[in-house]
């Protein structure tokens, strides 16, 4: 019997992942890979892909690409299963029986489905407001305790401890209450000095793919001060933001120097970008020189899928069964 317990995430597949993604998500994953006490699961999420606008192609591109961004970026397949959404018939089983358990109203309140419906007025479907409870069959198929996710999505890991709880009530299953998987990275600031760094904002983010020539240039039209304020650093706006870029990526001397800096009403930005961007770059440059080799090697990325798949079905299928006995269908 397998008594350790899981970790489950997953990335939706709208496009090439950036540095938020990488810090806020793929670092907590790197970090329990390793773990011994856990049970990696790391999928595409390509089914909530879905539920916004989409191009058909860019989809049956991407799944495989954020597959092949988790190996460059260090995910192991001899540690974690690593799998698509998509070919596990069971997940959508499982949010079907779920979707019985949760009322239109709770999803319709969720901030994240606020956001959306503001986003795309015109695409408000079924599948949209049905996101968390797919997500919540994502993680509790696998009975997986820990989501390693970025600070957006705790209304919905909370979604899955609701869940979970009711499921437990109803039918007698013993699904656990997930946790999110908090990372320092966990709210990864956009580069245009408000909100986050995020794909569907243009200039808000680095590319896992870019090169130093374009970081540098992203970098530089991140906005500052004048230099001359003095003090304690600022809580937000485009100084605070490449601060907390530097306290993520940086080393904590060079983060100290630039602290004192500004107190001292000495700091040079130019410099400080020149750096924070160097930074970066060492950091996704091993990344990049791995995603070359998988790119060249398609038939090994397409055997840890299908193997990733299968374990991943195997486990699945077990849940799925478990609660359709309990709700009287088998
Ligand atoms: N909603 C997540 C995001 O946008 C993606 C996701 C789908 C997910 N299913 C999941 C994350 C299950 C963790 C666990 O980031």
């Amino acid at each position: 019997m397998n008594m350790k317990k899981r970790v489950l995430s997953g990335i939706r597949a709208t496009g090439r992942l950036h540095l938020g993604n990488y810090l806020g998500a793929i670092k907590g994953m790197l970090e329990l890979q390793d773990n011994p006490d856990y049970e990696n699961l790391y999928m595409v999420a390509d089914l909530h892909t879905l539920t916004t606008p989409y191009d058909v192609e860019e989809l049956r591109k991407n799944r495989r690409e954020v597959i092949i961004d988790y190996l460059s970026a260090g995910l192991d397949p001899e540690k974690s299963i690593l799998f698509q959404q998509a070919d596990n018939p069971y997940h959508l089983e499982l949010a079907y029986l779920f979707s019985s358990v949760m009322t239109v109203a709770k999803m319709q309140h969720l901030p994240t489905f606020k956001e959306k419906v503001k986003q795309h007025p015109e695409n408000v479907t079924m599948a949209l407001l049905n996101y968390p409870v797919l997500m919540a069959a994502d993680i509790l198929i696998y009975k997986a305790d820990s989501v390693p996710v970025g600070l957006d999505q705790e209304p919905h890991v909370e979604v899955a401890r609701e869940i979970a709880r009711r499921m437990n009530q109803d039918y007698g299953t013993n699904f656990p209450e997930p946790k999110r998987f908090k990372t320092e990275g966990q709210y990864v600031p956009s580069l245009l000095g408000e909100g986050k760094m995020s794909k569907s904002v243009e200039g808000s983010f680095i590319n896992l793919v870019d090169d130093l020539e374009t970081i540098k240039a992203k970098i530089a039209k991140a906005p500052t001060d004048t230099g001359s304020i003095g003090g304690e650093i600022p809580k937000e706006g485009g100084v605070a933001n490449l601060f907390t870029l530097l306290k993520l990526i940086g080393s904590d001397e060079v983060y100290n120097k630039f602290i004192l800096d500004y107190r001292d009403k000495k700091i040079r930005y130019s410099e400080m970008k020149e750096i924070l961007s160097d930074a970066i770059y060492k950091e996704l440059q091993p990344i990049q020189e791995k995603r070359k080799y998988f790119e060249t090697h398609p038939e090994i990325v397409g055997e840890i899928i299908a193997e990733g798949n299968k374990k991943a079905i195997a486990i699945a299928r077990e849940t799925v069964e478990e609660v359709k006995k309990k709700m009287g269908l088998l």
